[in-house]
């Protein structure tokens, strides 16, 4: 067994162990990638205040996160086709997460499905809804995650059309992978992804397959959405969504302060910042370049959370320090659950609880709950300067 220190350890053991299609899946920007880059070099202008000789013994990452205690202040994301990069892979990911003591979140394009996971958990999480067209299918799917118990609704609102990313459709990217001598020759090096998936619970879309009919080609993602995603989703939808589900809602894909004026206007209870990991708007600013103008438009009257392009638990400091609530991580599970499985989810859950803790006490912290703005050096043009 290797010696895993940090998330790209786990991203290399990842990169071999499942098959292209499902690597360049997890592993894609749109387009050029700028935004998907940038997600993760804008974290590195931040940087922290090293303070010394304070107390550190006592240190706690508890915190909350929509009111729910959460032992550190980051859930995982919803991600599509969990259970392609590892056979139950939702089911195993959701398993580590209620262990830790932090959210799951279930995509509505996952491979388990909302009683799968409910099942094989016995804990609530959180379920992510995309809306479709078929607005009988949409009652009907948040019935399911009502009777399921789920904990809260996170609507996505930046995929409504998806945005281009090459490898996907040059790999014919489908669930379960189509069988051509391309992904053959690949899949032959990928036995022990096989074996395990041969034994998996399900390799179709678990929340769609047999519950919706007439979908031309259901095992391919970006058909589906072409054909199934609402295009005319807006915000009046969004607040009869919120009075169906009767809940708590978290509104994910806000990146502009004027959208984040409106998803409080709707009632969120919280929003997450994010640009879906740089995979819809290529060109868009990083999401925590977005962070602070969205913070200081709203960030005391609604939760703010924050996610793309974390890989670290200091990445995980810098956004609690600039003034998110929460985190979400979505690819950084994703290495784990590929590379090992659950015991990857947990692997990369400890390894980022170790750095913000370690961090938290060379900046003088003992509270997650405490760090702030004074934590971190802000450069000047951290949000870039834009003309009106
Ligand atoms: C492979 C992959 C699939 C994703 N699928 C979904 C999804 O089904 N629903 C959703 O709301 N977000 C989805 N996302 C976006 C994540 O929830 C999250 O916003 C993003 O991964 C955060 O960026 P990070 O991967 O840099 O942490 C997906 C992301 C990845 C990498």
């Amino acid at each position: 067994m290797p010696v895993i220190t940090n998330i790209e350890d786990l991203k290399r053991i990842y990169e071999r162990r499942v098959p292209r299609m499902f690597y360049d899946y997890c592993e894609s920007g749109s387009w050029t990638e700028q935004t998907f880059r940038e997600n993760t070099s804008d974290f590195d202008k931040l940087r922290l205040r090293q303070r010394v000789a304070v107390d550190m013994s006592g240190r706690s990452t508890a915190s909350q996160m929509i009111g729910q205690d959460v032992a550190m202040p980051v859930a995982l994301a919803p991600v599509g086709l969990t259970g392609m990069q590892h056979a139950d892979g939702e089911i195993k990911a959701a398993r580590a997460a209620r262990d830790f003591g932090v959210p799951f979140t279930l995509s509505t394009m996952s491979i388990n499905s909302i009683e799968d996971v409910a099942e094989a958990t016995g804990a609530p999480f959180w379920f992510q809804l995309y809306t479709m067209r078929d607005a009988d299918y949409v009652s009907r799917l948040i019935q399911r995650a009502k009777d399921a118990k789920c904990s809260a609704l996170v609507i996505t609102l930046d995929l409504q059309i998806l945005g281009q990313r090459h490898k996907d459709l040059k790999n014919g990217l489908s669930a379960p992978p189509k069988l051509t001598p391309k992904t053959i020759a690949n899949l032959a090096t990928k036995w022990a992804w096989g074996i395990e998936m041969l034994r998996a619970k399900r390799r179709e879309f678990g929340n769609i397959v047999g519950h919706v009919d007439g979908i031309s080609d259901a095992s391919s993602l970006g058909a589906w959405t072409a054909e199934q995603f609402d295009q005319t989703l807006d915000w009046n939808k969004i607040a009869r969504l919120k009075e169906q589900w009767g809940g708590k809602v978290i509104l994910k894909g806000i990146l502009d302060a004027e959208d984040a004026k409106m998803a409080l206007k709707v009632g969120a209870d919280a929003i997450v910042v994010s640009n879906h990991g740089g995979r819809q708007l290529d060109g868009a600013l990083s999401s925590i370049a977005m962070l602070p103008a969205i913070l200081d438009a709203v960030g005391d009257q609604v939760e703010v959370h924050l996610d793309s392009g974390i890989r670290s638990g200091q990445d995980v400091l810098k956004a609690l320090a600039l003034g998110a609530k929460g985190t979400f991580i979505g690819r950084a599970f994703i290495y784990g659950l590929g590379a090992m499985g659950q015991q990857g989810v947990t692997k990369a859950l400890e390894v980022i609880h170790r750095e913000l803790d370690t961090t938290m006490a060379l900046c003088g912290e003992t509270q997650v709950t405490n760090l702030g703005r004074h934590n971190l050096l802000i450069p000047q043009d951290f949000g870039g300067h834009w003309q009106d």
